[in-house]
């Protein structure tokens, strides 16, 4: 089971930086609002736009890893590259789960070994980067029949994802024809509205639905992140259990029983009460680094608001920062210990690396490098996060580790729940809307009417005059 320990946040350890425990005691203030906004949660999940709640459960589960595994029946078997086009929440929560549950060597595997497909997803429109990937496609697959391109867009207008799959398509009839090309397609996208979903229509795509109600940032436990894992030989029925367990962990009105309860009331108010604006997520874990990538998204859009639910004006937010142990103990601890005393951290850790683990061996007589012989890596990096919470304590930078027991398909699962809860509860303490998203707006039709699309003209010269020429270049 994970685990959260969130000792380290607490004015015991870490002085005036800390929280009083007593602040979150049975009958305290945080402890009576975590209590309503659960029962709240009750009462809204599965609802509007938190729908994602009902993803790890019948009756949309079995529906979803029924069509998911389907497709992948037909898809997989010959399959050698695996292409997902998509970005944000299109594309984070894939890449995070192939890191999390595959080797960092995944891509470099031979076939033989490998339970799948490589797999590459895009998330961004640097040309370089797209050449590069589909040069590595074609380069082992030339007429593109071992390649499967996965469209993930629930809306179909995002300018990035539109022109990967304008490119991709336009190659897929060149090596198959306009009538085969669609065997090379697998989109993701709304059941029923947008422009992918009349793309997919009229060219006679295989599908498969982001739900009715479930933002991008939250759709990782839906079709939009289950297909790719499932693909690459992920357990989904595993992912989706541990978040289901999770989930009724979360549903507890004691505070100090809910995990997402403690750590949104914990992160919130460090931030509100103690000048923590910056929320680093510091995983001692390679496969668990790019879940910090997901959670900024996570926490920075949904919580990044500038009025709350009654309009005012408010500016609230957290700003999330990754950092990876041990990596990081050599780049940013010096500042994380002695700069300004303005950051929570989330630490992430393992505590049993099982066949993963790799001995340090013995052999070598040199004295001072003896302690670390006959050792595991395991035990070394545990032994550094276990040093670096208490640099932190002793500097008194507030903490909470989240310990996964292995990482495995379960635990994964576990954790995506946990932060996604904890964004609905920090959500409401914020008393702000976590699932909109308006000051991405602008940067969109800029973009568009900067790219020449009807109807948005005015943003071009919008833009143009803003941003004139002035002397203020050298
Ligand atoms: O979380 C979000 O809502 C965004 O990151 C979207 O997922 C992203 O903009 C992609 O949108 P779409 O799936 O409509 O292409």
């Amino acid at each position: 089971m994970l685990t959260l320990d969130y000792a380290n946040a607490l004015s015991t350890r870490v002085g005036a930086h800390g929280l009083d425990p007593a602040s979150l005691a049975p009958g305290s203030e945080s402890a009576r609002h975590a209590a309503a906004i659960t029962r709240d949660l009750r009462t809204t999940r599965g609802k509007d736009w938190e729908r994602w709640r009902d993803l790890p459960f019948d009756p949309a589960r079995s529906a979803h890893v029924r069509d998911v595994k389907k497709i992948v029946a037909e898809r997989k078997p010959g399959c050698a590259n695996l292409v997902v086009l998509g970005i944000g929440g299109s594309a984070l929560g894939n890449i995070a789960l192939q890191a999390a549950l595959n080797p960092t060597t995944w891509n470099l595997l031979p076939e033989n070994v490998r339970k799948g497909p490589r797999i590459f997803v895009v998330d961004n429109v640097d040309p370089a980067n797209l050449r590069a990937v589909l040069d590595a496609c074609r380069a082992s697959d030339p007429d593109l029949k071992k390649t499967q391109f996965n469209v993930v867009s629930k809306s179909g207008e995002t300018a990035e994802t539109a022109a990967q799959f304008l490119t991709v398509r336009q190659l897929l009839i060149e090596a198959l024809g306009e009538k085969g090309h669609a065997k090379g397609i697998v989109a993701i996208t709304d059941p029923e509205r947008g422009t992918m979903r009349s793309i997919c229509d009229a060219q006679g795509y295989v599908t498969l639905p982001v739900p009715d109600g479930v933002g991008g940032r939250f759709s990782v436990l839906s079709p939009v992140g289950l297909f790719s894992a499932a693909m690459c030989g992920i357990d989904i029925d595993a992912l989706l259990d541990g978040a289901a367990a999770m989930d009724k962990r979360c549903d507890e009105e004691d505070l100090s029983k809910n995990p997402a309860a403690i750590l949104a009331t914990v992160l919130v108010r460090l931030g509100q009460e103690k000048g923590k604006f910056n929320h680093v997520m510091m995983p001692y874990s390679n496969q668990l680094y790019l879940l910090a990538d997901w959670f900024r998204q996570l926490w920075a859009e949904s919580l990044g608001k500038r009025h709350n639910v009654r309009g005012e004006e408010v500016y609230t937010g957290f700003t999330p920062i990754k950092a990876l142990g041990t990596t990081d103990q050599h780049s940013q601890v010096q500042l994380y210990r002695e700069g300004p005393n303005d950051k929570a951290f989330v630490f992430v850790d393992v505590q049993d690396w099982g066949a993963q683990d790799l001995t340090i061996p013995e052999g070598l007589d040199a004295p001072p490098l003896r302690y670390l012989q006959g050792r595991t890596f395991g035990q070394l990096i545990n032994a550094e996060k276990r040093a670096t919470e208490f640099a932190f304590v002793e500097s008194e930078r507030p903490s909470v580790t989240v310990t996964f027991p292995r990482i495995n398909a379960h635990s994964v699962g576990e954790f995506i729940a946990l932060f996604e809860i904890a964004t609905a509860y920090a959500g409401r303490i914020l008393e702000i809307d976590a699932y909109d998203q308006p000051a991405v707006e602008t940067g969109k039709v800029a973009t568009f009417g900067l790219m020449g699309r009807e109807g948005y003209e005015e943003w071009k010269q919008k833009v143009d005059a803003a941003l004139a020429p002035t002397k203020h270049v050298i």
